[in-house]
């Protein structure tokens, strides 16, 4: 697989208040392609392996909470240069800090709740796409 590839959750909140349709399209027409997608839901042991980098930090607990909390939809999406042009379209972690139009300052409602993940480099983008698809599940 190239390593133009990125993964993404739409998170909770965002699947709770019905956005999935909304935030997929942007994903499209920001010219992101979809090689695996799932609706599942996390168990609390799973949000924590997902998210082990920050087993140290405070918000530890209420992120793995929230996580689990609900269905999410799990992604690999494909673009030249996909990983820092996902991260420009889904814009800051603090929803009141992202830039208009992006997609947590749309559709997040707080740093917890922020709608969507999205990786933060191709080698994490490939732990991630591994965590969540076998290779018989991309095309
Ligand atoms: P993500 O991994 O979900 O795409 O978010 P990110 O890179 O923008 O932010 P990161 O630093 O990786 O944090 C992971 C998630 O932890 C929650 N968080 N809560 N309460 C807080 O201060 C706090 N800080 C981070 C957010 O849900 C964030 O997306
Ligand atoms: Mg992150």
């Amino acid at each position: 697989m190239s390593g133009n590839i990125t993964f993404t959750m739409i998170k909770p909140d965002a699947v709770e208040a019905n956005n999935i349709g909304p935030i997929l399209s942007m994903i499209n027409k920001a010219g992101f392609r979809i090689l695996a997608m799932k609706y599942m839901r996390l168990t609390k042991e799973q949000a924590g392996d997902f998210y082990a980098v920050h087993r140290e930090r405070p918000f530890f607990g209420e992120l793995v909470e929230y996580m689990s909390s609900g269905p999410i939809v799990a992604a690999i999406l494909s673009k030249d240069n996909a990983v820092a042009d996902y991260r420009q379209l889904i814009g800051a972690t603090d929803p009141t800090k992202a830039d208009e139009g992006t997609i947590r300052r749309l559709f997040a409602k707080s740093i917890a709740a922020n709608a969507v993940h999205g990786s933060d480099s191709n080698e994490n983008a490939q732990i991630e796409s591994n965590f969540f698809f076998s290779h018989l599940e991309r095309f």
